[in-house]
């Protein structure tokens, strides 16, 4: 079997310097191995992580199931075009619908993929003279151009003009300017049921079941980017069903298919005849190796009593958290659904991450103020506190 021998950080970093295009900033370490919440880089350091694979790997790294149905499948049957159907897309389309709103999926391979079909798909289904969509300030919803104009932050729109038409953006949280921004040519209203990039900020209740009253009286489609909130991530499968408020259309990535790449749409029957063929597609979505991979997270998280667990595992880390901010004054609130974890702090946050990297736990900082744990839901209790303990001496550490 072909085998590459592994590199040290040095090199690798060093490889990347002359070959890899510089669009991320990196830190300087080369990881070469996962299992469960650990990661392991080249030199043998071994890492806690609390925001494994950017919120993909929510079984933990190489989850078992996963690993098991992949090999299996990759000996079988690796791609076959949508133009024939297989049984494991057709299975896991079931899962996903069982475990939802009932209907149909498109299957594709990322999040913003995902909100291109949701664009496409509710500038389709509506009548030809909206096209309008309203999204939230602060909302991020991915990377490609229709993706980014849904993202109403300016500093992803700059020098990438003319952006795609037909974008209004809306303050998070304002129900009225949200009815004041609908007019006879918009079609539909997009948000994360909780944003997470944004700094995981959470919406009251009302104001989702306001915007479903709003999209419901003007004959909008409303939809739920639950790229990041979903597959089990706020212990409940899709985060939209803690809200009790229910999207016409739900777009899902990250950790929908255990940590491989894999996205998919899901809409009522309703709408989902308005993708017909010939509109959309996606030549790798749904593949075997996806299906297979989707099919083992759901089972997994269910034969093992994740979304349970994850309840609890949320409850331990908000408790932490808030006796850590009542000790910390640079900690100004804690915000959390199930294992979606943000810290607001008064300071920024980088140090932190840094501090918290060379004690070996992996976090991440958004909106320069935000830390934000987007921890593995198979994480135990133990790992909680050490990872907690660790966070908390990184602290300590900065305000001395
Ligand atoms: C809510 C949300 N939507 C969309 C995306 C884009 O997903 P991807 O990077 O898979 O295209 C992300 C990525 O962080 C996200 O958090």
């Amino acid at each position: 079997m072909a085998t590459l021998q592994a590199l040290n950080s040095a090199d690798t970093v060093a490889l990347f310097g002359r070959f890899v295009i510089p669009n991320y900033r990196r830190f300087p370490v080369n990881l070469v191995r996962g299992e469960g919440c650990y990661v392991w880089d080249s030199e043998g350091h071994r890492y806690l992580d609390f925001f494994p694979g950017w919120g993909c790997n929510l079984l933990g790294h190489c989850p078992p199931r996963v690993v098991q149905a992949v090999q299996e499948q990759v000996a079988t049957l690796i791609h076959v075009p949508n133009t024939w159907h297989t049984d494991v897309q057709g299975r896991w389309a079931q899962m996903l619908a069982e475990r939802s709103f009932g209907g149909q999926a498109f299957f594709c391979n990322s999040g913003t993929e995902a909100n291109e079909a949701a664009i496409k798909l509710a500038r389709l289904h509506t009548p030809k003279e909206k096209y309008k969509i309203i999204t939230f300030e602060g909302g991020f919803h991915g990377r490609t151009l229709g993706s980014t104009t849904a993202t109403a932050q300016p500093k992803y729109h700059e020098g990438l003009g003319p952006l795609v038409a037909g974008f209004v953006y809306a303050p998070f949280g304002d129900l009225d300017a949200v009815a004041a921004r609908i007019d006879d040519e918009t079609c539909a209203i997009m948000i994360e049921p909780i944003q997470g990039e944004g700094g995981v900020r959470i919406p009251t209740r009302e104001f989702l079941a306001g915007l479903r009253r709003l999209a419901d009286e003007h004959e909008l489609l409303l939809i739920f980017d639950e790229v990041q909130t979903g597959c089990g991530r706020t212990a409940h499968w899709f985060a939209y069903q803690h809200f009790d408020v229910t999207p016409d259309i739900m777009t899902l990535a990250k950790a929908l298919c255990g940590g491989l790449p894999g996205g998919a749409l899901l809409t009522t029957r309703e709408i989902a005849p308005s993708l017909r063929p010939g509109m959309h597609a996606a030549t790798f979505g749904g593949n075997p190796i996806a299906a297979r991979a989707g099919i083992a997270t759901l089972e997994t998280i269910e034969e093992e009593g994740l979304l349970a667990q994850a309840a609890e595992r949320g409850a331990h880390f908000r408790r932490r958290l808030q006796a850590l901010q009542a000790q910390c004054p640079l900690i100004t609130e804690v915000r959390s659904v199930g294992l979606m974890i943000g810290l607001e702090l008064a300071v920024d946050g980088a140090p932190v991450v840094e501090a918290c990297l060379r004690r070996r736990l992996l976090i991440n900082c958004t909106h320069t103020t935000v830390l934000r744990l987007l921890p593995a839901m198979t994480l135990t209790a133990e790992q909680v506190d050490e990872g907690c303990d660790i966070l908390a001496e990184a602290l300590q550490s900065l305000s001395a």
